[in-house]
């Protein structure tokens, strides 16, 4: 089955594996099986997106908001973490590969717990946080900015998912409205070397070997 949604010279057919998004020799999905061994408990706790976190932020009822869903990796490792997620994603199609691998989760005994705190909504996060409609503790923004999709050194899953995902062009409305919309911390993924969204000095970073999370803690936050 092809959808017109995707875009000419690509497919979203459905297999037998679930719903995926074809372009030749390229194939994506939405695949939280994949990811289980990165929530082995010693594991996940040394994940970088965990650690920015941060321990006393994962208790029942915290509400983090992935204003920026794509795939729902990230918003996986945070749910196996404890934390209720709000992914937000604008895109229809990757929408609907996100949608549906959390029906097929949601049938294996080992995720379903997991992704019954994951909720995807299909909208534009920046309005949403403008428009005041979520109030989440944590805020948590991955825009694909242009600069990371120039890179020679991109994956061939990803070379596909950038042809369909369009880049953020506005990192300093996505951050100043999760700016007003957050109740504690806003959490943005960087490559290591990239600008600060917005030109705007994080609280702290963690960094790793390629990419960095930048921390805004809310309050503690001042323009130069
Ligand atoms: C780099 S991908 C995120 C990957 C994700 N962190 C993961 O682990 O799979 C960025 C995604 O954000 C989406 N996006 C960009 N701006 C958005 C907005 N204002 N509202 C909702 N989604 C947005 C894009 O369509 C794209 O799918």
């Amino acid at each position: 089955m092809n959808d017109k949604n995707a875009k000419e010279d690509m497919d979203l057919v459905k297999t037998d594996e679930g719903l995926a998004l074809k372009m030749g020799n390229m194939t994506v999905m939405a695949d939280f099986g994949a990811l289980k061994g990165r929530i082995e408990k010693n594991r996940l706790n040394g994940e970088m997106l965990i650690k920015a976190v941060g321990v006393k932020n994962i208790k029942p009822g915290i509400i983090v908001m992935d204003a920026t869903a794509g795939l729902g990796e990230d918003s996986f490792l945070l749910a196996a973490s404890g934390l209720s997620v709000k992914m937000y994603e604008k895109d229809p199609v990757i929408a609907k590969l996100l949608g549906d691998g959390l029906e097929r989760a949601k049938k294996d005994p080992d995720l379903e717990s997991i992704v019954s705190r994951m909720e995807l909504i299909c909208e534009d996060s920046i309005k949403a946080m403008e428009d005041k409609k979520i109030r989440p503790d944590i805020i948590y923004l991955d825009p694909m900015f242009p600069e990371r999709s120039k890179s020679g050194l991109i994956k061939k899953k990803f070379q596909l998912l950038q042809r369909l995902e369009s880049p953020c062009e506005d990192g300093e409305r996505m951050l100043t409205a999760a700016l007003g919309a957050t109740q504690s911390k806003i959490i943005v993924k960087r490559p290591l070397k990239g600008e600060y969204i917005s030109k705007l000095k994080p609280s702290y970073s963690i960094k790793g070997r390629a990419i960095r999370y930048d921390c805004y803690i809310k309050d503690s936050i001042k323009s130069d």
